[in-house]
């Protein structure tokens, strides 16, 4: 996909194909890579954005009466995003055509851990005996969630579980590095660990999951000067966007440095959900 891509070429592998793409939540990046994705390999893409507010749901009806109108109404796929955690399981219950989950809740990412392994894999070949910091909210961030369960099919990776002590990553996703004999240590001091690492994974405050008004003080799991120079030169730091003042947990000042390859994600994310709707609809 990438070098079809940088060819300037469109395919049209999915030409007969149209793909819904079903978004109760904000959305800039997986929104527009899923369509970006669909058009550059031939489908068309029909989009409702806001659909909280702009479709049945504010009248009323059920996530499954909508995706039984999406079924009805000829699609091949439905990308959903949504606030609640098993929102896409629940959808694809009532769905005979695939159902994508660009995001549930605080439950799961999986295109983005999908992203975010494609990345790492193009920086170091392997998947294998790396040690990965996740940092920041990990208690209501789905990527960290997501991203866990993939690194952890692959060999004697390590974690470093670094958020404020309330916001440490919750106990289902601590029971499957156990059952996968996958190792981790928490922290809530990114410094203390900044050079240990090759990948530093960072994530926002989650606040639209938050009660109105709460504050956390972000200062030991941002990236600052401090972090920066402890952090070895072969690391890379990602973050799947967007960031926020929350935590302020990656200033625009690190935006040029070359450890911090978040752009690379968001090309990653175009290949890979590229791949993936081919895989899936390609006949
Ligand atoms: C993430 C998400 O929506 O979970 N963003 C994204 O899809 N790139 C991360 C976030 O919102 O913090």
């Amino acid at each position: 996909m990438k070098k079809l891509l940088e060819n300037h070429e469109t395919s049209k592998v999915l030409r007969d194909k149209s793909i819904c793409l079903l978004f109760y939540e904000p959305s800039t990046r997986t929104r527009v890579s899923f369509e970006q994705a669909a058009k550059k390999l031939g489908a068309t893409t029909v989009t409702t954005e806001n659909a909280r507010d702009f479709s049945s749901a504010a009248k009323g009806e059920t996530l499954e009466d909508t995706i039984r109108v999406m079924n009805a109404l000829h699609f091949d796929a439905v990308v959903i995003r949504s606030d609640y955690a098993g929102a896409a399981h629940d959808a694809a219950k009532v769905s005979k055509i695939p159902i994508i989950n660009a995001g549930d809740g605080a439950g799961q990412h999986p295109t983005q851990a999908l992203l975010d392994i494609d990345t790492i894999y193009s920086r170091f070949k392997t998947l294998d005996n790396l040690k990965i910091a996740f940092v920041g909210d990990l208690l209501n961030g789905r990527t960290v969630r997501s991203l866990s369960y993939l690194l952890t099919k692959f060999k004697g990776n390590h974690f470093e579980l670094v958020a404020p002590k309330k916001f440490q990553m919750r106990p289902d996703i601590l029971a499957h590095f156990d059952e996968h004999g996958t190792s981790y240590h928490m922290t809530d001091k990114l410094s203390d660990i900044a050079d240990k690492v090759d990948v530093i994974y960072m994530t926002r405050l989650q606040t639209e999951r938050l009660k109105k008004g709460v504050k956390v003080n972000g200062d030991k799991v941002r990236i600052n000067q401090e972090v920066m120079s402890k952090v070895k030169r072969g690391t890379v730091i990602l973050h799947p966007l967007p960031r926020s003042t929350g935590f302020n947990e990656l200033g625009e000042e690190w935006s040029d440095d070359p450890r911090v390859i978040i752009f690379d994600q968001v090309s990653h994310g175009l290949y890979s959900r590229m791949a993936l709707l081919k895989l899936i609809l390609q006949r």
